[in-house]
């Protein structure tokens, strides 16, 4: 089919929920992609974050491949080596104690809400009904501008109206603090919080760094008050921030984390990282998922965790330090945020979309955050790559 054929044909059978580019794309190879009548693109997208080894790579489709020959599915009524391996390597890398593998970010996120509601309730319903009281302690504030998914539990934990429009009633026992902001933290925090939640770098929001001090008054509300501390590392995990988790920069390990996009290259996995307090906190029954965590995208994920050495994550800090070294000489750049190779880049003069558009038509896919530019280039992107996909960035940024 050629690229209108393609278009046409979505159009008019998906759910009208995206907007999506004016491409279809059909192979990749690397950070290279072409769509369906032969035009070639950079990619500064990895799908979102999602394609950590770039398009194809040889060693991920050969895991993939071979897997999909053997066994792809069984359910989770049984134990198969792909989960044990991949399950393995996720915690020895991340100093976690226990995973819960889901199929996207927003169902690793209902997981960590569902874990930590359960850990209140184990903990201080008793209590409660000592003292004649209603158990309430089951709220979780979670940051301005910050983005967790689209089912209903993490729409609501989204903090950003423009996600709240049409699906009320949302859930209960979610409020907000403005991101940085630390007198709000304590104006919210109260008797009922159970936990908070946030990303470390805020990705769909804007590419917008917590400061260290905020992120170290929330460890220490958290420990004081056994609020738990949930970590978003859906789009900062699995080396995308120079660090396999964000949280290392930060010196600590969560209460709970949450992963997905990266850590299966491509294919539809996620996890509920669980540390010290929280391992052991769900029971047979209290959760699951038919897909979750199947042969296929273990395989997947156990040969990305596979190429997560310190030598790995060190090229990814220095690619993100070429990166915004290079973005930082640009004429239409006002300022770059963001860790490794999550970027975010404030424009001086031209709007965003219209920088997308005109990307696109030169051969380069870029992405956007709140009001900037984003940059989620793959893990394994190369030198050239990045310079040809940089030279057609500095030309259409360039101020009129
Ligand atoms: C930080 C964060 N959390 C959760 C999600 C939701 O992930 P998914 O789209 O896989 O459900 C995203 C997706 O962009 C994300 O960036």
């Amino acid at each position: 089919m050629n690229s209108n054929e393609i278009k046409q044909k979505e159009n008019q059978y998906v759910a009208n929920t995206y907007a999506r580019y004016d491409a279809a794309i059909v192979q990749g190879s690397g950070a290279r992609c072409s769509d369906a009548d032969g035009k070639t693109y950079i990619d500064f997208t990895s799908g979102i974050g999602v394609n950590s080894l770039g398009f194809c790579d040889t060693g991920w489709s050969e895991a993939v491949a071979r897997q999909a020959a053997k066994l792809q599915h069984v359910s989770n009524l049984f134990y198969t080596e792909p989960c044990a391996q991949a399950a393995e390597k996720l915690i020895r890398l991340t100093g976690m104690k226990k995973v819960f593998f889901s199929n996207s970010g927003a169902e690793a996120n209902e997981g960590a809400i569902k874990a930590a509601r359960k850990y209140s309730f184990m903990k201080y319903a008793e209590e409660a009904e000592a003292l004649g009281k209603s158990f309430n302690r089951y709220e979780i504030i979670t940051l301005g501008d910050s983005f967790h998914g689209r089912t209903i539990a993490t729409v609501t934990a989204t903090g950003q109206e423009k996600f709240h429009k049409f699906f009320f009633p949302f859930l209960q026992g979610f409020s907000y603090v403005k991101a940085n902001d630390i007198e709000d933290l304590y104006a919210k925090i109260n008797e009922n919080t159970c936990a908070i939640m946030a990303e470390l770098v805020q990705g769909e929001g804007g590419v917008n760094d917590l400061e260290k001090g905020f992120v170290e008054e929330i460890k220490k509300q958290c420990a004081e008050k056994d609020i738990l501390f949930i970590v978003d590392e859906v789009q900062t995990g699995i080396g995308r921030t120079g660090k396999l988790m964000a949280y290392e920069y930060f010196g600590f390990l969560p209460d709970i984390a949450t992963v997905a996009k990266g850590l299966g290259g491509g294919v539809p996995i996620g996890g509920v990282l669980f540390g010290e307090k929280t391992a052991e906190v769900l029971h047979p029954g209290d959760h699951g998922s038919t897909y979750g965590g199947n042969p296929l995208v273990c395989a997947a994920a156990d040969y990305v965790l596979s190429l997560m050495t310190k030598e790995f994550l060190a090229d990814v800090c220095k690619k993100g330090a070429y990166f915004r070294s290079r973005l930082l000489e640009m004429e239409g750049v006002e300022s770059v945020s963001g860790l490794g190779l999550m970027i975010g880049v404030a424009l001086k003069e031209k709007s965003t979309a219209d920088v997308v558009k005109a990307c696109l038509a030169e051969g380069l896919l870029v992405l956007t955050a709140g009001k900037k530019i984003r940059l989620l280039p793959s893990l394994t992107i190369l030198k050239e790559e990045i310079d040809e996909g940089l030279d057609i960035f500095a030309r259409v940024i360039l101020p009129s």
